[in-house]
């Protein structure tokens, strides 16, 4: 596949081009943002970045203005942070690090504009954004929203749910930087599991190769854990929607328990283990990391 190249988009022949992808991705009209909007958006400053393969845009990245603490003190220029809208990249082209090279180029117009925090949504059961966000990011998570946008019934839901976690990438964090120039790479599953980090919901085999989460959610006894999420989630919503949902309910009980006592999302790993693929987020106490994390 040819190298793409990251630009900014700044026509509206190129802000139609962005609609276009949108309409692919979501294959939902009330997904799109339209390209008068994204047009006067971009003529307002909001950084508007596109992955090219020649004239053809293949990704699309959309931020805009937001307030770190809407409710400081503070004058606006020293709260600024960058809102991340809508990620999306041809599924022609996916897992080929397109994402990850729009977010490397948000990170630089963020930077070059003294922004320290970028911050967006994801579905926290969706295993290649939990991924490219956490693990080849170095995004942390503190933040379980419930029905972010509403009741699920729109193309953002599942199953009647929208529950999201608000991510933070502190884009000027040693440990983000050390994360993306390769010097810290993370612990592999192996080495969690070898230390014998606590599991707090260890799933069970269920129907047709899926899994199921566990009955009983243990909270660590230490500063680590780790907490499991299916590696199929799309395909367990097609499949079995009582199953999704049970997932779904899970997600809201182990995430809001872990982040109401203290921690964090804070790393993401996945492999092969034991007979079938692995997925775990990793959570540390916030008193342990918090000020080596943010900022
Ligand atoms: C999320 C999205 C933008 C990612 O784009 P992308 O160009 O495929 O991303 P990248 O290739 O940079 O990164 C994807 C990573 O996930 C990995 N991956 C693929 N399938 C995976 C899975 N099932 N579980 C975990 N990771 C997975 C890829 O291998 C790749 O990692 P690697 O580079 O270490 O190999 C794209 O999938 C998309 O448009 N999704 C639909 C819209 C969406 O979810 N937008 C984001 C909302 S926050």
């Amino acid at each position: 596949m040819a190298r793409h190249q990251i630009r900014e988009l700044s026509t509206l022949d190129e802000m139609e081009k962005a609609a276009e992808l949108q309409r692919m991705v979501w294959n939902d009209e009330s997904a799109v943002v339209y390209p008068h909007m994204l047009i006067s958006m971009q003529r307002s400053g909001s950084p508007i970045l596109g992955a090219w393969d020649g004239d053809k845009l293949i990704g699309f990245l959309l931020s805009y203005f937001g307030l770190e603490s809407p409710d400081a003190d503070r004058p606006a220029m020293a709260n600024l942070k960058l809102v991340s809208q809508r990620m999306a990249v041809d599924p022609q082209y996916r897992d080929a690090g397109i994402g990850y090279d729009l977010k490397l180029s948000q990170r630089q117009v963020a930077i070059r504009l003294g922004i320290r925090l970028v911050t967006w949504t994801f579905d926290p059961l969706l295993s290649r954004n939990a991924h490219l966000n956490i693990r080849k990011l170095g995004a942390i998570v503190r933040e379980y929203a419930r029905d972010y946008y509403g009741d699920g019934s729109t193309v953002f839901g599942a199953h009647g749910f929208s529950d999201r976690f608000i991510v933070e990438w502190w884009v000027t964090n040693n440990r983000v930087e050390q994360r993306l120039s390769n010097r810290r790479t993370g612990l592999t599953l192996e080495q969690y599991l070898d230390s014998e980090v606590l599991i707090m919901n260890p799933s069970r085999p269920a129907l047709r190769g899926y899994v199921q989460p566990s009955e009983k959610i243990t909270m660590p006894p230490s500063q680590l854990a780790m907490i499991e999420i299916p590696d199929n989630i799309a395909d367990i919503r097609d499949d079995d929607p009582d199953l999704a949902k049970e997932w779904q309910l899970h997600m809201r009980e182990v995430f809001e328990s872990a982040f109401a006592a203290g921690f964090i999302v804070t790393d993401y790993v996945r492999g092969y283990y034991d007979g079938r693929d692995r997925n775990y987020y990793v959570i540390s106490h916030a008193d342990a990391v918090l000020g080596r994390l943010i900022n």
